[in-house]
C-alpha cells in the first residue's frame, strides 16, 4: 500500500510517540516560570506544579493526549492533588470531567473515579484513555482495517447535520463518509474506536473550521488552505495523517496498558449528564475538578463537528448547548461578599446574568458532588482569574466563601502563577482573559 509504505518510513524517523498536538488552555508546552518575588499575599501558597511533580515532564504522556480537547488540566495539577488528598482505593469525583484526565491520573494512581460532563465526548474517550485489555493491541490488526478501509468503496456515512456541505469541500467530504462508513460497517471494539479518534482528527483538519482553535468557525485563511490542498495530493496528505495518529493511540493504549497491568480499580464516566442536576451516584472520598470558565468557552460548539461525526443528531446537540455553564439562565442567586462586590461594579445587563448565571449552575454542580463526599473529604477546585468587563473575579475566594458557609472548612489555596501563557495556537492576545494565575482551592467537608 502506498501509503502506508510511505508512513512506515516516516514511523522510523520519529521519536517521540506521545509528543501529540494538545490544544489546552492550561497546557502553554512551556516550563512555567514562578514570579515569587511578586507574591501577592499570604493568602496563598506559591507552587509550580510541573516542579512539584517532576515524575510527570510530558503532559501529553500515555493516553492523556488521544484526544483534543480545550482546556485540559495539565495533569500534574491531578496527580498532586490524588498524591496529597487522597488514598489509595479511594473513590474520586469529577462532575465537569471533560476529556477524562482525572479518569486517567486516579487509575494509574490506583485509585476509583466516577466522570460526569455535559459534553458526550466523554463517552468515547474514555475507552480508550483507560483501557483494560488483558493483550497487547496488535499494530498489524490496525494496518489491516487501516488497508481495508482504504479499498472499500461500499459504505458512506453522513452525519445526521443539515449544515454539513457549509463545513467541507464536496471532495473531501466524500471521502470522509466513506471512511466513516466503512468504520461504522465494521465492529465496534477498540481498534475502530481508535480508527474514529484519528477520522475526527482530520475531519477537522480538512474542514473548513480552523482547526487550531476550538471554536467551530469558517475563515478565509482556512478556506484558502483548503483550496490549496484540493489542487496538491490532499488524499495522500489524509490518509497519512489517519495512519499516523492511529499507530500513535495504539503505542499510546499499549503503554497504558503496560504500566496499570495489576491495578484493578474502577473507572465510571457519564457523559451528557448535567452535574448541576443529576443524582450524584455514589459517595466519594474526595472531588477534584476543574469548573467551566467564566467566559471562555463554549465546549459543546466546539466539539460539535465531532459529535456529529460520532452520530450524535442535531437535537441531541441542541439540547446539550442549552445547558452549557454559563450561557442558561440562574434559577437562583449566589451571594458571597466577594460575589457581592463584583456584582455591584457591573453596570451592563447581560453580564451581570452572565456572572448569576455562571455562579449558580457551577455552585449547583459543585454542591450536588460535594454533599456526596464523606466527612473530612477533601474537594480540590482548580480555577483561574477571569475578567469581567475589566473586573478580576477572584473565584477561588467566592468559592471558599460559599461553600465555608455550607459544612466546609477552607484549608489551603496553591497559587500556580505562570509568566506566559497561551490559550490556543493561532490567537494573537495570548492573555485575553489577563490570567496569570491558576488556583487550586482546597476545602474539606467537617460535617459529620
Ligand atoms: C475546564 S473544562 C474541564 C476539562 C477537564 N478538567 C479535562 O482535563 O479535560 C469544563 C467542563 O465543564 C463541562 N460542563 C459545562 N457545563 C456543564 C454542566 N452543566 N454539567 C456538566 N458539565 C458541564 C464542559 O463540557 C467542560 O468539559
Amino acid at each position: 500500500m502506498k501509503v502506508r509504505k510511505k508512513w512506515e518510513k516516516k514511523r522510523n524517523s520519529m521519536k517521540d510517540y506521545n509528543q501529540n498536538e494538545q490544544v489546552s488552555l492550561f497546557d502553554t508546552g512551556d516550563i512555567p516560570q514562578i514570579l515569587r518575588e511578586d507574591a501577592a499575599c499570604d493568602e496563598v501558597d506559591f507552587v509550580s506544579f510541573r516542579e512539584l511533580v517532576p515524575e510527570i515532564n510530558d503532559t501529553g504522556y500515555l493516553t492523556h493526549a488521544i484526544v483534543s480537547y480545550p482546556a485540559k488540566f495539565i495533569p500534574q495539577v491531578v496527580r498532586y492533588a490524588i498524591n496529597t488528598y487522597t488514598k489509595e482505593d479511594n473513590w474520586i469525583i469529577d462532575p465537569f470531567a471533560g476529556s477524562g484526565t482525572v479518569g486517567v491520573e486516579a487509575y494509574l494512581c490506583k485509585r476509583n473515579a466516577v466522570l460526569l460532563d455535559l459534553n458526550l465526548l466523554l463517552n468515547h474517550i474514555m475507552p480508550l484513555k483507560i483501557y483494560r485489555g488483558k493483550e497487547r493491541l496488535s499494530k498489524e490488526h490496525l494496518l489491516k482495517l487501516l488497508d481495508d478501509m482504504q479499498e472499500s468503496t461500499q459504505h458512506r456515512f453522513n452525519p445526521s447535520w443539515s449544515n454539513v456541505q457549509y463545513w467541507y469541500a464536496p471532495e473531501i467530504l466524500e471521502l470522509l463518509s466513506q471512511y466513516w462508513g466503512y468504520i461504522y460497517s465494521i465492529e465496534q471494539e477498540v481498534y475502530s474506536t481508535i480508527i474514529k479518534t484519528s477520522l475526527l482528527k482530520v475531519s477537522k483538519r480538512f474542514s473548513y473550521t480552523e482547526h487550531r482553535t476550538p471554536k467551530l468557525a469558517r475563515s478565509k485563511r482556512k478556506l484558502a488552505a483548503i483550496e490549496k490542498l484540493i489542487r496538491e495530493n490532499w488524499q495522500d496528505q489524509l490518509i497519512e495523517i489517519v495512519y499516523d495518529h492511529a499507530l500513535k493511540t495504539l503505542g499510546s493504549i499499549n503503554d497504558f496498558m503496560m504500566h496499570t497491568q495489576h491495578h484493578q480499580n474502577q473507572v465510571e464516566f457519564q457523559g451528557g449528564v448535567d452535574s448541576s442536576y443529576i443524582e450524584m451516584p455514589r459517595e466519594c472520598d474526595a472531588l477534584i475538578t476543574s469548573p467551566p470558565y467564566l467566559q471562555a468557552q463554549e465546549y459543546i460548539r466546539s466539539t460539535k463537528l465531532d459529535l456529529f461525526w460520532l452520530g450524535h443528531t442535531e437535537e441531541e446537540v441542541r439540547e446539550l448547548s442549552r445547558l452549557e455553564i454559563p450561557y442558561r439562565k440562574a434559577d437562583r442567586i449566589i451571594h458571597t461578599e466577594t460575589l457581592d462586590k463584583v456584582r455591584e461594579k457591573l453596570t451592563r445587563k447581560d453580564l451581570i446574568h452572565r456572572l448569576d448565571s455562571y455562579f449558580c449552575h457551577t455552585i449547583n454542580a459543585l454542591e450536588n458532588s460535594m454533599n456526596r463526599l464523606k466527612p473530612h473529604a477533601a474537594a480540590c477546585i482548580f480555577v483561574g482569574n477571569p475578567r469581567i468587563d475589566g473586573i478580576t473575579v477572584e473565584l477561588w475566594r467566592i468559592l471558599s466563601e460559599y461553600f465555608t458557609e455550607q459544612g466546609f472548612s477552607h484549608e489551603k489555596v496553591y497559587e500556580d502563577r505562570i509568566k506566559t501563557r497561551q490559550l490556543f495556537g493561532v490567537r494573537k492576545n495570548k492573555n485575553p482573559d489577563g490570567m496569570k494565575s491558576e488556583f487550586l482551592l482546597i476545602l474539606r467537608k467537617t460535617d459529620a
